[in-house]
């Protein structure tokens, strides 16, 4: 008789787990925050990683985990409607079952930044997967050094985490910065891209390990403002957002050179990368 050569304990990676809408709120008119729960066991993940959430009979869609993995008992996404399964998860009430797979991806290198100082650049909801490493810095805040955070957002109305945004402003031991690209009566804080702060911490640039996280069209700007600053690729961080279908290595969807997004990324040493983001 032939054996199959599977591990039938083994998860299938293509099976999604049950899991709760445990909290939802609308952070603004597109994004929508989650706080799940695995019905089975708790989802066990690192910094950085995405998981793909699936609405049945709809799809499925990858979302990165924006709470650190100190944070014990849930996990926390924010997803923009962008499309059909997107959209169906905007549409869903608080004890509604989603599908999750994974966590996928290698996320942040964590141990690795042990003892750097550590500059954030966060673009819109490019801040989503910047917090999962960011909390879990703060959460280890004694294993790292210096910590300067800048956001900007298109609009003061579409900001994200703000009341965790003016916590970070508050605290003494980080710097963070925020900006908006427009004017706005309620908003008197600065006015201009996020490359407009990059100038003002260009002392805290020398030496440290720089995450760069935001749409695409952000990307150029930012690494030329960082190459202005002297900061060497090796020191640069891109997370990488690309087309996904399984996740784990298999369907190509994600590949870019010999880089398979899914699983090696989708935080890329810029300089290892070997193309622009920009680019890609
Ligand atoms: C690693 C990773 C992490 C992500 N994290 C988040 C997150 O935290 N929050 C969030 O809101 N979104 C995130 N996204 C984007 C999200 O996966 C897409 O918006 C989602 O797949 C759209 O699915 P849908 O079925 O709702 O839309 P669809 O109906 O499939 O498509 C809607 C539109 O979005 C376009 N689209 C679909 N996927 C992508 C993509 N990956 N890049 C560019 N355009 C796309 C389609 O071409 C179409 O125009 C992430 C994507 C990746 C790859
Ligand atoms: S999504 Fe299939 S190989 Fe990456």
């Amino acid at each position: 008789m032939i054996e199959c050569s599977c591990d039938k304990n083994s998860k299938d990676i293509y099976l999604p787990e049950l899991a709760t809408i445990k909290k939802r709120r609308m952070m603004n008119g597109t994004e929508l925050y989650m706080q799940l729960e695995l019905d089975a066991s708790p989802l066990v993940y690192k910094p950085g990683q995405f998981v793909e959430v699936s609405v049945a009979g709809v799809g499925e869609a990858p979302i990165s985990i924006s709470s650190s993995p100190t944070q014990k008992g849930f996990f926390e996404l924010v997803v923009r409607n962008a499309g059909n399964v997107t959209k169906k998860l905007h549409q869903m009430s608080q004890g509604d079952k989603v599908g999750i797979r994974g966590p996928f991806g290698k996320g942040y290198p964590a141990d690795e930044m042990k003892g750097r100082d550590l500059v954030f650049v966060c673009g819109g909801i490019g801040l989503v997967p910047q917090r999962s490493f960011i909390n879990y810095v703060l959460d280890n805040r004694p294993d790292y050094g210096e910590v300067t955070i800048l956001q900007g957002t298109k609009c003061f109305s579409m900001r994200v985490y703000r009341e965790e945004c003016e916590q970070w402003a508050h605290r003494g031991d980080l710097t963070f910065m925020e900006t908006v690209d427009e004017a706005h009566d309620c908003w008197t804080g600065n006015v201009g891209v996020v490359t407009t702060l990059i100038p003002k911490i260009e002392s805290k640039l020398k030496g440290a390990a720089v995450f760069v996280c935001g749409p695409p069209v952000m990307y150029k700007f930012v690494l030329m403002s960082l190459a202005e600053a002297e900061v060497p690729r090796e020191d640069v961080y891109v997370n990488l957002e690309r087309r996904m279908k399984c996740g784990v290595g298999k369907c190509g969807h994600c590949q870019i050179n010999h880089h398979y997004v899914c699983q090696d990324g989708p935080v890329y040493n810029y300089a290892a990368l070997g193309t622009a983001p920009e680019a890609i």
